[in-house]
This record gives structure tokens, sequence and C-alpha cells, in this order.
């Protein structure tokens, strides 16, 4: 029988055609699979990673609720062209307490997993009231409702509570004080109790983020977690680290 003729025969026969897909579509999960099963931790280990403060945490929900992610991905991918823009390649571990991740595949706006710390508040606060009198090409919407908006806080002990069941390691004095730190790092002078934060929250930045020290604004929210997005890690030396215990066989 000739390779047309046993092909013919496959198609036509329905039962056999499933039969035939089915184990070659296993075998092909397998090989994907199970090296899954002998690793300990595909999350690399990485210094400086720290689950969101409650004022990011809002920032990211309103980031969601406002559908940036239709337009900006947050995944850098391992390419040249990717990491000479945008810079180092993102780490699994620096998305490791999203949820939901916000990688995505559509941009229309750059990736936006390192924005942090690239621009200054100001520039954010004038880019999200109007994109084009910062960059007079962008397509990007005006969000400058944002600045207008008082932040509505809802219950974050229980955004963080909630978390904290799907395995965030939040502290239970995270938990208690997340209204209290979310208002202090959003106040125009965060004073003494800056350091404890920090403590449990390292390298969170707290100060009057949108330029109104009067109250807490959406505004405030979305740009605490901009400037945080890609800061926390230092992925130099952790991309280093890996390749060192890669080598040593660890
Ligand atoms: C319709 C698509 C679209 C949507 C929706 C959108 N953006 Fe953009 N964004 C763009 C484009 C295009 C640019 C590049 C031009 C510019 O800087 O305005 C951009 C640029 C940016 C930049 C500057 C990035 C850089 O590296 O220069 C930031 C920050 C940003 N957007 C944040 C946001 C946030 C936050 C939201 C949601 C509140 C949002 N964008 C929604 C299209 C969009």
């Amino acid at each position: 029988m000739s390779m047309t003729a046993r092909h013919k025969t496959l198609e036509r026969n329905i039962t056999l055609l499933a039969i035939c897909t089915f184990i070659a579509v296993s075998i092909g999960g397998l090989v994907q699979i199970t090296p899954l099963f002998y690793l300990d931790n595909t999350i690399e280990e990485v210094d400086g990673m720290r689950p969101y403060t409650p004022l990011e945490l809002a920032g990211r929900d309103i980031y969601i609720r406002e559908g940036c992610y239709v337009c900006h991905s947050q995944m850098i991918r391992p390419f040249r062209d990717e990491v000479e823009r945008y810079g180092h390649y993102s780490l699994a571990a620096e998305s490791m307490y999203d949820r939901p991740f916000q990688w995505g595949s559509k941009r229309t706006g750059p990736d936006l997993a390192r924005v942090g710390g690239r621009y200054s508040d100001e520039w954010h606060v004038q880019h999200l009231i109007d994109p084009q009198s910062v960059v007079p090409e962008s397509i990007m919407p005006s969000y400058s409702f944002l600045a207008e908006t008082t932040l509505d806080a809802g219950d974050p002990a229980a955004n963080l509570a909630t978390l904290q069941t799907l395995g965030v390691p939040y502290s239970d004095e995270d938990i208690t004080q997340a209204m209290a730190d979310m208002i202090l790092q959003g106040s125009a002078f965060p004073g003494a109790g800056q350091a404890e934060f920090n403590e449990r929250y390292p390298n969170a930045q707290a100060r009057d983020f949108d330029g109104d020290p009067d109250r807490l604004t959406e505004m405030d929210a979305l740009i605490a977690y901009l400037q945080m997005l890609g800061t926390l890690v230092d992925v130099d030396s952790a991309a280093a680290q890996q390749e060192l215990s890669e080598e040593l066989g660890r």
C-alpha cells in the first residue's frame, strides 16, 4: 500500500483518525509535561521580589479595570530587540504575585514591565491626562478622570487576606495595617511610619504621586503601581546568580 493510500484509509476512517490523533497529542503532551514533575521549582529564586503594597494593588486593579492590558504587555521576551528597547528580559519570579498575570501579547503601546522609574511622576500625570501633550503621535486615550476621582479604598485588609489564602506571603501585620499603609504610601509626608512600612515592603516608594496632596486619588494608586513595575528585582545579579547555580549543577 502506498503512502497516499494509507493516508486515505486514515482520512476516511473517523475512529482510526481520532485514535491516532489522540496518540499523537498525548506524546506531545507528555514531552512537555513530564519534565515539570522532576523540577522542584519552575520559578527562579531572586532577591527583592515582594508582595504588592495595598496602594500598588489598588493601582493594579485600576490598570485592569481600565483595560490598559489591551494595549500594553508586561513581559519582555528574551530577544535582542526587546532587551535593547525595554531592558533585561522578564524573570518568572517578577510576576509570581500577579493574580491574574499581566503578560499579554498585544502591544499597541510599549511593554510596561520595566517602566518604573523611567519617567517622573509629573510625566505620568501629564501623560495619563493628555497623552498627546507629551507624545504628539500617541493614540493612547486620555484618563484624566483618574486625577479627579478619589480612590475608593474598599477593604484592603480583606483584599490582602484573600491573596494570602492564595499563597501570597502577606504577614498578619500587613493585613491589619493595610488601610494605614495605603494612606501612608500615597501621603505627601509619609513621616515616622515609613521606616516600619519599608521594613515590611522593601523598596516601596511613598509620596504624593499625583501632585494633589489633599487626597488619595485613583491617579495616585495607578502611578504608585507604574513606578514600582520592574524595580523590585536586581535582574542582572539575579540572572548571574541563576547561571552560576546552573553551572554548579544545583
Ligand atoms: C488604545 C491603546 C492604549 C491603551 C488602552 C492604553 N495605552 Fe498606554 N500607550 C499606548 C501607546 C500607543 C503608547 C505609546 C505613545 C505614548 O507614549 O503615549 C502608550 C504609552 C504608555 C506609557 C509610556 C511607556 C513608555 O515606555 O514610554 C505608559 C506608562 C502607558 N502607556 C500607560 C498606560 C496605562 C496605565 C493605561 C491604562 C490606564 C494605558 N496606557 C492604556 C496605547 C494605549
